[in-house]
């Protein structure tokens, strides 16, 4: 593989697309909004902020930088910097990461072919909210049919990564995910002009400070994560496509600033409906999926709408996953040196299975738990707020302490040629502020910090 020259992403607005379509996605739409609604609404969307600045972009820099420089696979990566260490290890929880996050994003990507086939039979309108919730709750709470759409969706994503007609998917990207955008712009004015709207924008905007405890600072920072892709290596491997004349710092910036956009738009979408219509924000991951249609059925033609949002937010969830298969695939492939078709084939039949438990544990397995937690919300739980912070703090701490500091910025400057004005506070926090934060979070969660007080009283 290395003697090969590696492929890079054609043009400028390639990257930043691939790389947007890895972050925009489920965890934008589905997963941002149902988080803000069960830790309090503004005081998370505040923290939230604070750890996307703070940890998201010195972490997706430092990513980008391993990436472009090593030109590997998460794992392999550090097998080229770091040679004979242990560091390789980040990669591999990258790529277990990979695979549990698939096990239960298939499902929630499954409900959206559900919806869109709701949608096409017109089954959607004319139900009221709790009827909505009612139908969610017995659609996703069965076996074969949400099984057979998770399953339809992991073959999609297969079917993609092995064919290579990713290239056709990165073209359709590039037109739906602009749309997508559109249509989020439309259904929050459409939200916003409800009646009592202004309950739900106050409870996203307003922050209740009494709100804040370590739960909820913990499911900021991993919110941050999932939504941003990193901690996983997902942007590794595709920062190892990037090209030589590549703006890192820039890209970064702009990867970051669209996904939190498309975020805050679905909350002003999401929040304002769900006070107008009486739904629970504190619902769960049921959430968009009961509040939306409402405000399907309050526009014209509210079946055209719901089918074109659905595909929209199914391609929205496409591109992750196949960002998500590739990270697990290029390793399989490139360190096994098994062929590529072959290593996908492994990759998505145990994404399947775990897929089928996580499905199945929304109904007759949900008194199975792990540590009280569905096999669900277990692996939303142990990816979203161990595996991608722990990721994130290890690379920080990899590049902080085992990279020369020439070698960092020569690399991040495209060797001198396009300026890096914030290069020292970018390198002292991601040298010291991210790991001692995320770390911090980790020992509170863990409740030692509260032993350690204990002991100075
Ligand atoms: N960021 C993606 C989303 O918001 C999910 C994802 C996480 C993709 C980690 C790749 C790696 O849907």
């Amino acid at each position: 593989m290395s003697t090969k020259k590696r492929v890079t992403f054609g043009s400028k607005l390639g990257v930043v697309l691939a790389t947007v379509g890895c972050a925009v996605g489920l965890g934008n739409i589905w997963r941002f909004p149902y988080m803000t609604g069960a830790n309090g609404g503004a005081a998370f969307l505040l923290i939230y902020f604070v750890c996307i600045i703070c940890l998201g972009l010195p972490v997706m820099i430092t990513e980008f930088f391993i990436g472009r420089k090593s030109r590997r696979n998460a794992a392999g990566a550090f097998k080229v910097m770091a040679p004979g260490t242990k560091w390789s290890l980040i990669g591999y929880n990258g790529v277990f990461a990979a695979f549990f996050i698939l096990g239960f994003y298939n499902v929630v990507a499954g409900w959206t072919l559900e919806y869109i086939y709701q949608a096409l039979t017109n089954s959607l309108s004319g139900k009221s909210a709790e009827e909505f919730q009612r139908d969610f709750t017995l659609f996703s709470s069965g076996i074969f049919r949400p099984i057979f759409w998770t399953v339809l969706f992991g073959v999609m994503t297969h079917v993609i990564i092995v064919s290579g007609v990713k290239k056709g998917i990165e073209r359709a990207s590039k037109i739906m995910m602009p749309l997508l955008f559109l249509f989020l712009v439309i259904l929050c004015v459409r939200s916003v002009t409800l009646p009592d709207a202004s309950k739900g924008l106050e409870f996203l905007f307003k922050p209740d400070f009494s709100k804040i405890n370590s739960s909820v600072v913990l499911s900021a920072m991993g919110q941050a994560f999932f939504s941003l892709s990193i901690g996983m290596g997902c942007l590794i491997t595709y920062s190892s496509y990037f090209g030589k004349d590549t703006n890192l710092q820039k890209t970064a910036l702009e990867v970051t600033i669209l996904d939190t956009l498309v975020a805050i738009l679905a909350g002003v979408m999401i929040f304002p409906a769900v006070f107008s219509f009486g739904i629970e924000p504190t619902a769960g991951p049921e959430l968009v999926f009961i509040t939306l249609p409402n405000v399907f059925n309050q526009l014209p033609m509210g079946g055209l709408w719901s089918l074109i949002f659905f595909i929209l937010l199914g391609v929205a969830a496409l591109t992750s996953t196949i960002s998500l298969h590739e990270v697990a695939t290029a390793y399989v492939h490139e360190e096994y040196h098994m062929l590529r078709s072959r290593a996908a084939l492994w990759v998505s039949v145990g994404v399947l299975i775990l897929g089928v438990f996580s499905s199945l544990s929304m109904g007759i397995l949900k008194e199975y738990t792990i540590f009280g937690l569905t096999f669900f919300d277990f692996l939303d739980y142990i990816t979203a707020k161990i595996m991608l912070p722990l990721g994130g703090m290890m690379i920080c701490i990899y590049v902080g302490f085992r990279v020369d500091r020439k070698i960092l910025k020569a690399e991040l400057t495209n060797e001198g040629t396009t300026p890096f004005y914030f290069f020292n506070t970018y390198a002292f926090f991601m040298k010291y502020i991210a790991p001692i934060a995320i770390g911090l979070i980790f020992l509170n969660e863990l409740g030692l910090i509260k032993i350690i007080q204990g002991f100075f009283e």
